[in-house]
């Protein structure tokens, strides 16, 4: 029977992470072979021993600074690269003038810059293809001003800027640029801020419900989004956002 990964590698980075494992879960699933990236190697020891899978294959390594020799080492062992999904991200609180230098550069570094230079690493072997798709996930984040989110609205915000200017440049040789802006979903990222709040009972309540569809996202609905723009079945998109928020920015 044909899958719609047939063989075919998929890197996905913050894999150890609660959107990322997810993704890795789904792609595994559907016949990818997957090269899970993340700077957590306790996280992908963890993973490794969730999916349990001869698909799987770890690679610890930062996606900003190290994205060019992380992504030969990927190459190395797995032959091959049809698709990048740019999942890594961080988050730091705060409005303009409650955030520091440092505050901004970890934001860029861990949300904007690794998502270029893992796409500028993997584009090479999906020109020489002819073929390839990268994902970037971005956020709601990244369309409407989030209070308190300026680094993050601003990272966000840029991942797709890069979307489009990449797709711009690329389609034309048969590598697809989309990114997926999920809203808000429950993972650890999610877990601290509420836990940090100073009523994280109500926040979390605040936050199910402001959702139309009164809940927060699900891991796994974000990997669906992902899953379609991977494969051959989106072979008319680039450049475009699939929006998953549970109608968050529609009100
Ligand atoms: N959870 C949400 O509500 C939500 C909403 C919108 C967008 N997002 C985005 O979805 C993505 C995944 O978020 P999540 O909630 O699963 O977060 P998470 O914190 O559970 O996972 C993020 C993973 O990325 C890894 N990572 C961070 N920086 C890295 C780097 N430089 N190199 C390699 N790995 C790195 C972390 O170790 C972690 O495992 C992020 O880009 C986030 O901004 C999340």
């Amino acid at each position: 029977m044909t899958t719609p990964g047939g063989g075919r590698v998929a890197i996905v980075t913050g894999a150890a992470g609660g959107i990322g494992s997810a993704i890795v879960a789904r792609l595994i699933g559907e016949g990818y072979r997957v090269a899970a990236v993340d700077i957590d190697a306790a996280g992908l020891a963890a993973l490794v021993e969730r999916i349990a899978s001869t698909a799987l294959s770890t690679f610890v390594f930062d996606t900003a600074g190290d994205a060019t020799r992380g992504v030969e080492d990927i190459v190395a062992e797995l032959g091959s690269v049809h698709a990048l999904v740019n999942n890594a991200g961080v988050l730091r609180a705060g409005d303009a003038l409650a955030t520091s230098d440092s505050d901004w550069a970890y934001v860029m570094h861990g949300s904007l810059t690794g998502t270029f230079q893992m796409s500028r690493a993997v584009l090479p072997c999906l020109l020489a293809q002819g073929a390839g798709a990268i994902v970037n996930i971005g956020s709601v984040a990244a369309v409407v001003g989030l209070k308190n989110r300026v680094a993050y609205c601003a990272a966000k915000a840029g991942v797709l800027g890069l979307t489009r200017a990449m797709a711009a440049d690329h389609a034309a040789a048969g590598v697809r640029i989309n990114a997926v802006n999920p809203g808000t979903t429950e993972t650890a990222m999610v877990a601290a801020v509420i836990a940090g709040s100073a009523d994280p009972e109500a926040t979390r309540a605040i936050w199910s419900t402001r959702q139309p569809v009164g809940r927060m996202g699900r891991p796994a609905e974000i990997a669906a989004a992902v899953s379609f723009l991977v494969s051959d079945e989106a072979s008319y998109m680039s450049g475009s956002v699939i929006t998953v928020d549970g109608g968050l920015s529609a009100v």
